[in-house]
């Protein structure tokens, strides 16, 4: 298993990361400053610099790990998308057009709110669950912070354009996080499209499509018009279907999932949206969620609708926070709200823990300037 990365630890420790990166190679280690340390590294830097590491997920992971995961609670789960690309190259033209275009929409008059993340009924039975993260950020940060969020890339290019810079970024996030991508040649409605271009500009990026012998699959659409939108969710459900996604779908064991957003409501309080992982939560569920705590006091889909519980790959909004949690923080039920609570104050502790010897540790530095 890795853990943080020499960017991470100096944060924590209150150092830079040259050095930690200066440490490990005195220790004999060579190591990037985004590259996750293996927990021996960590706890010997964490000695050399006077502190002693505690691994707060291993707090996590008996209510989160794969151990609760039974062969056969193990079912098909929808896949979650996030939509990346450059600048005005149709993401949220896209996103929109899909949103409308869902199944349920014409019943219940679609979802007009803004939320971070959505399941979509592309054909009866058929979903997908769409993170809609303004830019990369949410998507790097979550990543950061250890939460894989993600199954497929969608990757919109606009061809009339070219491969920008911001498409190489998500090219490379997605990598670096060994998510697949899908590749959505946009604006093939615009006469100076110029698909041929952009295939091989892709290829040059590393991104080899289908028709040219490569793994990526790749759509001609228009987001605009709604051209071909339909074929590219078959081919995002194609690539889900390859990777057998699974999730745990028991009702027996403790839910986890993932902060994807949160928000302050004045009549509500904190809402925040959830992606479930593993089991079903449930209303009354006790839960820790990061540095907070809470009980579910209700669940809505993302028409606002109430719903008794949420499974694997499902995104609802939960009410029942104490405190607002950040992205990319799971949140894990727990046995009951005394052990939810419980856990919830150590974590407290350790975070002040953090900032105190941060803070001494810049005065100090500081005083050492002034001297
Ligand atoms: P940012 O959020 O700013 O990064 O942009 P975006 O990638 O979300 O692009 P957006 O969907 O806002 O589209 C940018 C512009 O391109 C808008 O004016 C859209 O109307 C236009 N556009 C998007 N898709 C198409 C398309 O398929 N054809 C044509 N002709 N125009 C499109
Ligand atoms: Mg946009």
């Amino acid at each position: 298993t890795e853990y943080a990365s020499p960017h991470e630890l100096a944060e924590l420790m209150g150092l830079t990361a040259k050095e930690i990166i200066q440490k490990c190679f005195s220790m004999g280690k060579f190591v990037t400053i985004n590259q996750r340390l293996d927990r021996e590294t960590i706890e010997l830097i964490g000695l050399e610099f006077g502190f002693e590491a505690e691994f707060i997920s291993e707090i996590e992971a008996t209510t989160t790990e794969e151990q609760f995961d039974n062969e056969e609670d193990m079912q098909i789960r929808p896949p979650v998308v996030t939509i990346m690309g450059h600048v005005d190259h149709g993401k949220t033209s896209l996103l929109d057009y899909i949103r409308r275009s869902n199944v349920v929409a014409g019943e219940s008059g679609g979802i007009t709110q803004h939320i971070g993340a959505y399941e979509v009924e592309v054909e009866r039975g058929r979903h997908i669950t769409f993170l809609d993260t303004p830019g990369h950020e949410a998507f790097t940060a979550m990543r950061a912070r250890g939460a894989q969020v993600t199954d497929i890339v969608i990757l919109v290019v606009a061809a009339d354009d070219s491969v920008m810079p911001q498409t190489i970024e998500a090219i490379n996030h997605s990598k670096a996080a060994g998510v697949p991508i899908v590749v959505a040649l946009n604006k093939i409605d615009k006469p100076e499209a110029n698909v041929e271009k952009i295939k091989t500009q892709l290829s040059e990026a590393g991104v080899m499509v289908e028709d040219w012998g490569g793994e990526c699959q790749c759509q001609e659409i228009s987001a605009k018009k709604g051209l071909n939108i339909k074929e590219l969710m078959d081919k995002v459900l194609t690539e889900a279907e390859i990777r057998e996604l699974k999730g745990n779908f028991s009702r027996e064991i403790p839910a986890s999932g993932i902060i994807v957003e949160s928000e302050l409501d004045k009549g509500k309080g904190v809402v925040s949206t959830v992606l479930v992982q593993r089991g079903f939560l449930k209303v009354g569920d006790p839960f820790v969620a990061g540095n907070t705590m809470g009980k579910v006091r209700a669940l809505m889909d993302e028409r606002g609708k109430r719903i008794p519980e949420a499974g694997p790959s499902r995104p609802v909004r939960v009410l029942g926070f104490e405190d607002l949690p950040q992205s990319g923080d799971v949140l894990t039920v727990m046995e009951s709200d005394r052990d939810a609570r419980d856990l919830a104050q150590k974590r407290q502790i350790i975070k002040r823990e953090h900032e105190f010897r941060r803070s001494t540790r810049v005065k100090l530095d500081s005083i050492a300037r002034q001297i």
